[in-house]
């Protein structure tokens, strides 16, 4: 590529991630923090760049993807802000040869560090207990006044145990938890010895655990994989956390699941349809809700954020981006 390449940030990014895309392109940015392009903005807006830098709040679909390669510059490739890139049709990407980025592994402890905030919080009714007290209902101490679960010594149920997963299970040794999992893939003995963790097939995990915790990617084949079935086999204690992506757990049957009182509680920061939320859980006590800020540490964010604009800047070199999903495209 001669020329400088047309670079497109569809939001308010970390501050460093900028220098480095304004030193090789002419870059071209959503300013507004907090402001998300909505789809058609998105489409009237990205035709005409080498370089998407995208969020998970966009919608890069096959429509977009197809206005962006038939446009002058055509698009080389996107760069998404996240390690998940389920927003992405990679399928269509690759297709088009257009490569894809992520952001993995910067983000894995400050995302475990808030699965574990969020199972705390949860069992420990927090959220809710400062609720009360806030509303000025604290009269004195009380025998029964928000009484929770324990977590320490409690069983640990982890659904995918990936980099977060086990992650997740590092911060449970400090409080003497038993450590279940389920993965399609098995760790090997020794992984399993040095993260005190035992493989069970998923039903038993369901069913053994007080707290289970979900750490797999989105996919077709994650899609609802907590649904009324799974939450039937869960105790009536059991208490449900999910940091990873929200259409894995089907929410209206985890909303019916509270009500009924199948499962205890739940601690949930990703939504099926973010940003809305099933209404019924808004009004629930016994679950804590938070609006998708696993990995909203500041350094994070800010690893994360010229993590993507490295991708980019390696693709323009003719280098291979350092975080590539679809590597075939360059073949
Ligand atoms: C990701 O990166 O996929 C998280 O959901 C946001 O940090």
């Amino acid at each position: 590529m001669t020329d400088r390449p047309k670079i497109l940030v569809t939001q308010k990014v970390p501050d460093p991630a900028y220098p480095p895309l304004e030193a090789i392109g002419d870059v071209e940015a959503n300013m507004e923090e907090g402001n998300i392009w909505p789809y058609e903005e998105l489409l009237q807006r990205g035709p005409g760049h080498d370089y998407i830098y995208s969020l998970l709040t966009d919608n890069i679909d096959a429509r977009f993807l197809e206005a962006c390669a038939a446009s002058t510059p055509s698009i080389k490739m996107v760069a998404n802000m996240a390690v998940g890139f389920n927003n992405i049709d990679v399928e269509t990407a690759t297709r088009l040869r257009i490569a894809v980025s992520n952001t993995p592994g910067v983000l894995s402890d400050t995302t475990a560090d808030l699965a574990f905030a969020l199972l705390m919080a949860t069992a420990r009714r927090i959220p809710e207990a400062e609720r009360f007290l806030r509303a000025g209902k604290y009269k004195g101490w009380g025998p029964l006044l928000f009484c929770g679960a324990d977590v320490h010594g409690s069983t640990l149920g982890l659904i995918g145990a990936g980099r977060i997963g086990k992650l997740v299970a590092r911060r449970s040794s400090g409080f003497d938890m038993k450590v279940l999992y389920y993965d399609v893939y098995r760790m090997q003995p020794e992984e399993e010895a040095t993260y005190h963790m035992t493989y069970m097939p998923m039903e038993d995990v369901l069913g053994q655990s007080d707290f289970i915790s979900v750490h797999t990617p989105y996919m077709p084949s994650t899609h609802h994989l907590i649904s009324e079935r799974e939450l039937k086999m869960m105790k009536a204690t059991a208490i449900l956390i999910n940091t990873a992506r929200g259409p894995i757990v089907d929410e209206k049957a985890l909303a019916r699941a509270l009500q009924s009182k199948t499962i205890a509680a739940a601690g949930l920061d990703v939504f099926e349809n973010e940003p809305a939320v099933e209404p019924e859980l808004l009004s629930m006590e016994n679950v804590v809700l938070l609006p998708h800020i696993a990995s909203a540490s500041l350094k994070t964010r800010t690893l994360m954020a010229t993590m993507a604009s490295d991708n980019i800047v390696a693709h323009y070199k003719g280098e291979r981006p350092p975080n590539i999903v679809n590597p075939e495209v360059l073949e």
